[in-house]
């Protein structure tokens, strides 16, 4: 999976998770019943058999070790702190190599309920658990991180924005419909309604045209790329 090297660089730190209030506890009750409506009738089957799995508090937010206790036991994935921003993408990726899945304690204000710019709780264990949580998903991780942590300086920006316009904002067809994929689409109430409502945004999934198109982790999308089913990801990383 990766080198022993980037083994001395990376550790799980455990470090108290900060305490919340009341009110973070109340965005979090208040995202899962939005999303959960939201999603019912269009979400993958594939997501909700890892949310199933996953088995999410939907009122009280999720404790880090707890979590992390739970994916170990399904998968052999553990959870490391990430820092309140977006990992440059070669600590991400190190990170997964060591089957260490970086999440921040950090909730958005309510005031940022429809879209937080950075990554939050809600997009970490709603957005992205469940799905880390199938064995089928993971392998198409694996694969990623692996082609990531050999490639050239030049290689690696698209590999990180296969990633980002896959797993993190990535479309799908399944049974017939273009539905959700991404764990910041999941996340985003705004982006969810906002993508799917825009039709002429999306476009067949193709490595070369995802390389090229630009991450806007501040803002929606200019092009969703959608994917034919869960086979394109792994037929597009055959042999990573
Ligand atoms: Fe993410």
């Amino acid at each position: 999976m990766t080198t022993d090297s980037h083994k001395t660089d990376f550790h799980l730190k455990v470090a108290p998770q900060r305490s919340y209030l009341e009110r973070d506890h109340d965005t979090w009750r208040r995202l899962c019943d939005h999303q959960l409506a939201k999603l019912k009738d269009i979400a993958p089957a594939m997501y909700w058999e890892g949310f199933t799995r996953l088995q999410l508090d939907l009122e009280r937010l999720p404790v880090q070790d707890q979590m992390s206790e739970r994916l170990n036991g399904l998968v052999g994935w553990q959870l490391a702190n990430a820092q309140d921003e977006y990992l440059k993408p070669v600590d991400w990726f190190n990170h997964l190599g060591l089957r260490h899945f970086p999440v921040t304690d950090y909730i958005r204000i309510p005031e940022d309920l429809l879209f937080t710019p950075l990554p939050d709780l809600f997009h970490e264990y709603f957005g992205h658990l469940a799905w880390m949580t199938l064995p089928r998903y993971l392998n198409i991780v694996d694969r990623i991180t692996r082609k990531y942590l050999a490639s050239t300086e030049e290689e690696r920006l698209v590999i990180s924005n296969l990633w980002w316009f896959t797993l993190e904002f990535g479309l799908i067809r399944d049974e017939g419909k273009v539905r959700p994929f991404g764990a910041g689409i999941f996340s985003s109430p705004g982006e969810l309604e906002y993508a799917l409502s825009h039709p002429e945004l999306h476009q067949p999934f193709t490595i070369t045209d995802a390389s090229r198109a630009t991450a806007r982790p501040f803002a929606f999308h200019e092009t969703y790329f959608v994917l034919d089913g869960f086979e394109h990801l792994e037929a597009a990383t055959e042999g990573w």
